[in-house]
Protein backbone atom coordinates (compact mmCIF):
# COMPACT_ATOMS: atom_id res chain seq x y z
CA UNK A 1 0.00 0.00 0.00
CA UNK A 2 1.27 3.71 -0.96
CA UNK A 3 0.00 6.32 1.15
CA UNK A 4 0.19 9.68 -0.74
CA UNK A 5 1.04 12.43 1.70
CA UNK A 6 0.68 15.96 0.23
CA UNK A 7 4.28 17.38 0.72
CA UNK A 8 3.70 21.08 1.94
CA UNK A 9 1.46 19.46 4.80
CA UNK A 10 4.12 17.55 6.23
CA UNK A 11 6.47 20.79 6.42
CA UNK A 12 6.90 22.52 9.12
CA UNK A 13 7.48 25.76 7.03
CA UNK A 14 8.08 28.48 9.68
CA UNK A 15 6.65 27.25 12.59
CA UNK A 16 8.95 26.30 15.09
CA UNK A 17 6.99 22.64 15.85
CA UNK A 18 4.38 20.53 14.18
CA UNK A 19 2.62 20.70 17.34
CA UNK A 20 1.79 24.96 16.61
CA UNK A 21 1.46 24.56 13.15
CA UNK A 22 -1.15 21.68 14.05
CA UNK A 23 -3.46 23.51 16.29
CA UNK A 24 -2.99 26.45 13.97
CA UNK A 25 -4.56 24.10 11.11
CA UNK A 26 -7.67 23.49 13.03
CA UNK A 27 -9.69 26.53 11.33
CA UNK A 28 -9.32 25.01 8.00
CA UNK A 29 -9.69 21.66 8.93
CA UNK A 30 -13.33 22.69 10.42
CA UNK A 31 -14.07 23.91 6.98
CA UNK A 32 -12.50 21.13 4.69
CA UNK A 33 -14.91 18.52 6.89
CA UNK A 34 -17.87 21.09 6.14
CA UNK A 35 -16.81 20.82 2.38
CA UNK A 36 -16.11 17.17 2.35
CA UNK A 37 -19.76 15.88 4.18
CA UNK A 38 -22.18 18.68 3.66
CA UNK A 39 -24.48 19.33 0.61
CA UNK A 40 -25.59 22.39 -0.71
CA UNK A 41 -28.49 22.00 1.44
CA UNK A 42 -26.75 21.64 4.79
CA UNK A 43 -27.46 17.98 4.98
CA UNK A 44 -23.97 15.84 5.99
CA UNK A 45 -23.54 12.66 3.79
CA UNK A 46 -22.42 9.56 4.27
CA UNK A 47 -22.07 5.85 3.01
CA UNK A 48 -26.42 4.77 2.95
CA UNK A 49 -25.40 1.38 4.00
CA UNK A 50 -23.55 2.49 6.91
CA UNK A 51 -26.61 4.78 8.39
CA UNK A 52 -28.59 2.00 7.82
CA UNK A 53 -26.26 -0.65 10.32
CA UNK A 54 -26.06 2.51 12.76
CA UNK A 55 -29.29 3.09 12.62
CA UNK A 56 -30.56 -0.68 13.29
CA UNK A 57 -28.38 -0.48 16.51
CA UNK A 58 -29.70 -0.42 20.10
CA UNK A 59 -26.38 0.69 21.39
CA UNK A 60 -23.41 2.41 20.52
CA UNK A 61 -19.82 1.80 21.97
CA UNK A 62 -16.97 4.06 21.15
CA UNK A 63 -13.93 2.59 21.84
CA UNK A 64 -10.85 4.28 21.52
CA UNK A 65 -7.50 5.78 23.42
CA UNK A 66 -5.82 8.67 24.88
CA UNK A 67 -6.62 11.54 23.21
CA UNK A 68 -9.49 9.83 20.71
CA UNK A 69 -11.18 8.66 24.33
CA UNK A 70 -11.70 11.73 25.11
CA UNK A 71 -13.01 12.79 21.70
CA UNK A 72 -15.01 9.92 22.01
CA UNK A 73 -16.50 10.98 25.76
CA UNK A 74 -17.77 14.39 23.89
CA UNK A 75 -19.49 11.73 20.78
CA UNK A 76 -21.51 10.26 23.63
CA UNK A 77 -23.53 13.59 24.07
CA UNK A 78 -23.68 14.16 20.57
CA UNK A 79 -24.88 10.69 19.82
CA UNK A 80 -27.40 10.40 22.65
CA UNK A 81 -28.44 14.18 22.20
CA UNK A 82 -28.56 14.56 18.12
CA UNK A 83 -29.99 10.88 17.41
CA UNK A 84 -31.08 9.35 20.91
CA UNK A 85 -29.34 6.50 20.56
CA UNK A 86 -27.79 5.21 23.83
CA UNK A 87 -24.25 5.61 23.60
CA UNK A 88 -20.78 4.43 26.09
CA UNK A 89 -17.19 5.50 25.08
CA UNK A 90 -14.48 2.88 26.72
CA UNK A 91 -11.42 3.10 26.60
CA UNK A 92 -10.01 0.20 24.57
CA UNK A 93 -7.43 -1.51 26.87
CA UNK A 94 -9.90 -1.75 29.57
CA UNK A 95 -12.79 -2.92 27.06
CA UNK A 96 -10.28 -5.91 25.53
CA UNK A 97 -10.24 -7.12 29.29
CA UNK A 98 -12.92 -6.57 30.43
CA UNK A 99 -16.15 -6.45 28.27
CA UNK A 100 -19.51 -5.30 29.76
CA UNK A 101 -22.43 -6.90 29.22
CA UNK A 102 -23.66 -5.61 25.74
CA UNK A 103 -27.06 -4.90 24.40
CA UNK A 104 -28.88 -6.58 21.80
CA UNK A 105 -27.66 -4.75 19.04
CA UNK A 106 -24.53 -3.07 19.18
CA UNK A 107 -22.95 -1.62 17.13
CA UNK A 108 -18.88 -0.38 17.58
CA UNK A 109 -17.70 3.15 16.68
CA UNK A 110 -13.30 2.76 16.49
CA UNK A 111 -11.71 6.50 17.19
CA UNK A 112 -8.30 6.61 16.21
CA UNK A 113 -5.88 9.14 14.54
CA UNK A 114 -3.65 6.58 13.24
CA UNK A 115 -5.88 3.55 12.96
CA UNK A 116 -3.00 1.42 14.24
CA UNK A 117 -3.26 0.98 17.90
CA UNK A 118 -2.41 -2.28 19.27
CA UNK A 119 -5.37 -1.85 22.24
CA UNK A 120 -8.51 -1.40 19.36
CA UNK A 121 -7.29 -3.77 17.19
CA UNK A 122 -7.87 -6.65 20.06
CA UNK A 123 -11.19 -5.06 20.22
CA UNK A 124 -11.84 -4.59 16.43
CA UNK A 125 -10.91 -8.46 16.33
CA UNK A 126 -12.92 -9.74 19.20
CA UNK A 127 -16.07 -7.77 17.82
CA UNK A 128 -15.96 -8.94 14.14
CA UNK A 129 -15.59 -12.65 16.05
CA UNK A 130 -19.01 -11.98 17.48
CA UNK A 131 -20.56 -10.52 14.24
CA UNK A 132 -21.44 -7.28 15.82
CA UNK A 133 -21.16 -4.45 12.99
CA UNK A 134 -17.97 -1.76 13.32
CA UNK A 135 -17.11 1.26 11.68
CA UNK A 136 -13.61 3.42 11.94
CA UNK A 137 -13.25 6.96 12.24
CA UNK A 138 -9.41 7.53 11.33
CA UNK A 139 -7.39 9.93 9.56
CA UNK A 140 -5.52 7.51 8.05
CA UNK A 141 -7.91 5.93 5.98
CA UNK A 142 -5.37 2.90 4.35
CA UNK A 143 -4.93 2.16 8.32
CA UNK A 144 -5.12 -1.45 9.89
CA UNK A 145 -8.37 -0.16 11.66
CA UNK A 146 -9.92 0.90 9.05
CA UNK A 147 -9.11 -1.83 6.58
CA UNK A 148 -10.30 -4.31 9.23
CA UNK A 149 -13.79 -2.31 10.04
CA UNK A 150 -16.97 -3.22 8.18
CA UNK A 151 -16.82 0.87 7.57
CA UNK A 152 -14.90 3.64 7.62
CA UNK A 153 -14.71 7.53 7.36
CA UNK A 154 -11.80 9.72 6.74
CA UNK A 155 -10.65 12.53 9.83
CA UNK A 156 -8.89 14.61 7.04
CA UNK A 157 -7.50 16.72 9.32
CA UNK A 158 -4.01 15.97 7.03
CA UNK A 159 -0.82 14.31 8.63
CA UNK A 160 -0.69 14.87 12.36
CA UNK A 161 3.37 14.57 12.84
CA UNK A 162 3.39 16.03 16.68
CA UNK A 163 2.94 13.15 19.19
CA UNK A 164 0.77 15.25 21.27
CA UNK A 165 -2.63 15.06 19.44
CA UNK A 166 -4.45 18.20 18.33
CA UNK A 167 -6.36 18.69 14.98
CA UNK A 168 -7.19 14.79 15.22
CA UNK A 169 -8.88 15.39 18.43
CA UNK A 170 -10.72 18.68 16.96
CA UNK A 171 -11.79 16.56 13.73
CA UNK A 172 -13.08 13.71 15.51
CA UNK A 173 -15.30 16.09 17.82
CA UNK A 174 -16.48 17.20 14.61
CA UNK A 175 -17.05 14.03 12.25
CA UNK A 176 -19.22 12.61 15.49
CA UNK A 177 -21.16 15.70 14.88
CA UNK A 178 -21.72 15.45 11.12
CA UNK A 179 -22.66 11.97 12.06
CA UNK A 180 -24.72 11.97 15.12
CA UNK A 181 -26.73 14.72 13.15
CA UNK A 182 -26.92 12.38 9.85
CA UNK A 183 -28.07 9.49 12.23
CA UNK A 184 -30.71 11.73 13.74
CA UNK A 185 -32.08 12.71 10.65
CA UNK A 186 -32.55 9.33 9.44
CA UNK A 187 -34.30 8.39 12.44
CA UNK A 188 -36.21 11.58 12.31
CA UNK A 189 -35.08 12.92 15.92
CA UNK A 190 -36.71 16.73 16.24
CA UNK A 191 -33.45 17.54 17.92
CA UNK A 192 -31.33 16.67 14.76
CA UNK A 193 -33.47 18.93 12.59
CA UNK A 194 -32.87 21.90 14.65
CA UNK A 195 -28.68 21.40 14.96
CA UNK A 196 -27.76 23.29 11.45
CA UNK A 197 -24.02 21.07 12.17
CA UNK A 198 -22.68 22.94 9.04
CA UNK A 199 -23.10 26.53 10.71
CA UNK A 200 -22.04 25.22 13.93
CA UNK A 201 -18.89 23.98 12.49
CA UNK A 202 -18.51 27.18 10.53
CA UNK A 203 -18.54 29.13 13.77
CA UNK A 204 -16.15 26.74 15.14
CA UNK A 205 -13.65 27.56 12.53
CA UNK A 206 -14.12 31.29 13.51
CA UNK A 207 -13.73 30.60 16.85
CA UNK A 208 -10.67 28.66 16.85
CA UNK A 209 -9.02 31.48 14.69
CA UNK A 210 -9.70 34.28 17.06
CA UNK A 211 -7.95 31.96 19.94
CA UNK A 212 -5.10 30.94 17.98
CA UNK A 213 -4.85 34.59 17.19
CA UNK A 214 -4.28 35.15 21.00
CA UNK A 215 -1.40 32.93 21.23
CA UNK A 216 0.76 35.82 22.71
CA UNK A 217 -1.22 36.06 25.66
CA UNK A 218 -1.86 32.65 25.69
CA UNK A 219 2.29 32.56 26.35
CA UNK A 220 1.94 35.14 29.18
CA UNK A 221 -1.40 33.45 31.09
CA UNK A 222 1.02 29.71 30.42
CA UNK A 223 3.97 31.49 31.85
CA UNK A 224 2.39 32.96 35.17
CA UNK A 225 -0.13 29.82 35.60
CA UNK A 226 2.39 27.18 34.85
CA UNK A 227 5.70 28.76 34.78
CA UNK A 228 7.00 27.04 37.94
CA UNK A 229 4.67 24.08 38.66
CA UNK A 230 4.68 20.52 39.46
CA UNK A 231 0.85 19.92 39.02
CA UNK A 232 -2.47 21.59 38.14
CA UNK A 233 -5.97 20.83 37.71
CA UNK A 234 -8.72 21.54 34.97
CA UNK A 235 -12.31 21.28 36.00
CA UNK A 236 -15.36 21.55 34.39
CA UNK A 237 -18.76 19.66 34.52
CA UNK A 238 -20.27 17.69 31.16
CA UNK A 239 -18.38 18.66 28.34
CA UNK A 240 -16.32 21.01 30.45
CA UNK A 241 -15.37 17.98 31.61
CA UNK A 242 -14.86 16.06 28.84
CA UNK A 243 -12.29 18.79 27.30
CA UNK A 244 -11.10 19.17 30.90
CA UNK A 245 -9.75 15.52 30.79
CA UNK A 246 -7.83 16.56 27.47
CA UNK A 247 -6.31 19.77 28.09
CA UNK A 248 -4.14 18.35 31.23
CA UNK A 249 -3.37 15.14 29.03
CA UNK A 250 -1.93 17.54 26.70
CA UNK A 251 -0.15 19.48 30.03
CA UNK A 252 1.42 16.86 31.51
CA UNK A 253 2.40 14.71 27.51
CA UNK A 254 4.45 17.76 26.35
CA UNK A 255 5.44 19.68 29.87
CA UNK A 256 5.70 16.80 32.48
CA UNK A 257 3.09 18.97 34.80
CA UNK A 258 1.48 16.32 36.88
CA UNK A 259 -2.05 17.32 35.75
CA UNK A 260 -5.46 16.07 36.89
CA UNK A 261 -8.81 17.09 34.69
CA UNK A 262 -11.19 16.55 37.34
CA UNK A 263 -15.19 17.16 37.52
CA UNK A 264 -15.68 20.26 39.47
CA UNK A 265 -18.21 18.83 41.61
CA UNK A 266 -16.00 16.09 42.62
CA UNK A 267 -13.55 18.58 44.34
CA UNK A 268 -14.75 18.56 47.58
CA UNK A 269 -15.23 14.99 47.90
CA UNK A 270 -11.41 14.53 48.39
CA UNK A 271 -9.31 16.02 45.65
CA UNK A 272 -9.47 19.89 47.56
CA UNK A 273 -7.40 18.37 50.05
CA UNK A 274 -4.38 18.84 47.38
CA UNK A 275 -5.15 22.86 46.87
CA UNK A 276 -2.47 24.79 48.57
CA UNK A 277 -1.23 28.16 48.16
CA UNK A 278 -0.84 28.89 44.31
CA UNK A 279 -2.01 25.78 43.15
CA UNK A 280 -2.82 26.11 39.30
CA UNK A 281 -6.35 25.39 38.52
CA UNK A 282 -8.19 26.28 35.09
CA UNK A 283 -11.90 26.32 34.91
CA UNK A 284 -14.17 25.94 31.90
CA UNK A 285 -17.20 27.07 31.71
CA UNK A 286 -19.37 27.05 28.82
CA UNK A 287 -22.71 25.54 29.43
CA UNK A 288 -25.57 27.38 31.20
CA UNK A 289 -26.34 24.71 33.00
CA UNK A 290 -23.61 24.40 34.92
CA UNK A 291 -21.65 27.84 35.01
CA UNK A 292 -23.15 28.92 38.12
CA UNK A 293 -22.10 25.67 40.01
CA UNK A 294 -18.27 25.40 37.90
CA UNK A 295 -18.04 29.39 38.84
CA UNK A 296 -18.71 28.36 42.54
CA UNK A 297 -16.18 25.41 42.90
CA UNK A 298 -13.66 28.05 41.02
CA UNK A 299 -14.26 30.19 44.06
CA UNK A 300 -14.09 27.50 46.55
CA UNK A 301 -10.49 26.57 45.36
CA UNK A 302 -9.85 30.70 45.29
CA UNK A 303 -10.59 30.81 49.02
CA UNK A 304 -8.20 27.88 49.83
CA UNK A 305 -5.27 29.58 47.90
CA UNK A 306 -5.59 28.25 44.08
CA UNK A 307 -4.83 30.46 41.30
CA UNK A 308 -7.53 30.02 39.21
CA UNK A 309 -8.12 30.78 35.23
CA UNK A 310 -11.42 30.93 34.00
CA UNK A 311 -12.05 30.26 30.10
CA UNK A 312 -15.29 31.20 29.36
CA UNK A 313 -18.23 31.60 26.59
CA UNK A 314 -19.38 34.58 25.65
CA UNK A 315 -22.41 34.83 26.97
CA UNK A 316 -21.35 33.38 30.12
CA UNK A 317 -18.37 35.45 30.95
CA UNK A 318 -17.77 37.79 33.98
CA UNK A 319 -15.22 40.66 34.76
CA UNK A 320 -12.00 38.74 35.82
CA UNK A 321 -12.41 36.04 33.28
CA UNK A 322 -9.50 35.45 31.18
CA UNK A 323 -10.10 33.69 27.95
CA UNK A 324 -13.49 34.04 26.92
CA UNK A 325 -14.54 31.88 23.76
CA UNK A 326 -17.14 32.40 21.19
CA UNK A 327 -20.94 31.18 22.09
CA UNK A 328 -21.24 27.57 20.59
CA UNK A 329 -23.61 24.85 20.68
CA UNK A 330 -22.63 23.16 24.18
CA UNK A 331 -22.55 20.15 22.43
CA UNK A 332 -19.44 21.59 20.54
CA UNK A 333 -17.76 24.11 23.07
CA UNK A 334 -14.46 21.30 23.34
CA UNK A 335 -13.88 22.96 19.47
CA UNK A 336 -13.30 26.36 21.48
CA UNK A 337 -11.95 25.82 24.78
CA UNK A 338 -9.56 22.66 23.44
CA UNK A 339 -7.78 25.47 21.24
CA UNK A 340 -6.22 27.09 25.19
CA UNK A 341 -5.81 23.84 26.65
CA UNK A 342 -3.52 22.84 23.43
CA UNK A 343 -1.81 26.59 23.09
CA UNK A 344 -1.30 26.31 27.43
CA UNK A 345 0.84 22.92 26.93
CA UNK A 346 2.39 24.61 23.96
CA UNK A 347 4.18 27.37 25.78
CA UNK A 348 4.70 25.02 29.23
CA UNK A 349 7.07 22.96 27.23
CA UNK A 350 8.25 25.78 25.24
CA UNK A 351 9.42 27.35 27.88
CA UNK A 352 10.70 24.89 29.48
CA UNK A 353 13.18 24.05 26.65
CA UNK A 354 11.42 20.31 26.04
CA UNK A 355 11.41 18.94 22.50
CA UNK A 356 7.94 19.68 21.74
CA UNK A 357 7.14 17.36 19.48
CA UNK A 358 8.72 14.68 20.74
CA UNK A 359 7.83 14.28 24.42
CA UNK A 360 10.10 11.53 26.40
CA UNK A 361 8.12 8.23 26.60
CA UNK A 362 6.11 8.90 23.96
CA UNK A 363 4.91 7.37 20.80
CA UNK A 364 2.91 8.69 18.07
CA UNK A 365 1.21 5.62 17.56
CA UNK A 366 1.51 2.36 19.60
CA UNK A 367 1.46 -1.01 18.00
CA UNK A 368 1.64 -2.80 21.26
CA UNK A 369 -0.93 -4.20 23.87
C1 LIG B 1 -0.71 7.27 21.64
C2 LIG B 1 -0.49 8.76 21.36
C3 LIG B 1 -1.69 9.57 21.82
C4 LIG B 1 -2.96 9.03 21.19
C5 LIG B 1 -3.15 7.55 21.49
C6 LIG B 1 -4.28 6.95 20.67
O1 LIG B 1 -0.63 7.03 23.01
O2 LIG B 1 0.69 9.22 22.01
O3 LIG B 1 -1.52 10.93 21.43
O4 LIG B 1 -4.07 9.76 21.62
O5 LIG B 1 -1.96 6.82 21.13
O6 LIG B 1 -3.90 6.98 19.33
P1 LIG B 1 -4.89 6.81 18.12
O7 LIG B 1 -3.99 6.84 16.91
O8 LIG B 1 -5.55 5.47 18.27
O9 LIG B 1 -5.86 7.90 18.15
Amino acid sequence: ITVSIDAADAEKGTFPFYMLKEVSEQPAVMRRLISRYVDQAGAPQFDQAMLEALASADRLYIVAAGTSYHAGLVGQSLFEQLAKVPTEAYLASEFGYHQPLLSAKPMFIFLTQSGETADIRQVLVNVKQAGYPSLTLTNVITSTLAREADYAVELAAGPEIAVASTKAYTAQVAVEALLAKALGMVKQVPAAAAFDVAHQLSLAATGQQALIDQQEQLHLLATDMFGKTRNAFFIGRGTDYFVSLEAALKLKEISYVQAEGFAAGELKHGTIALIEQDTPVVAFITDPVTAARTRSNAEEVEARGAKVLRIASASLAEPGDQVIVDDLDPLLTPLLTIIPGQLLAYFTSLDRGYDVDRPRNLAKSVTVE
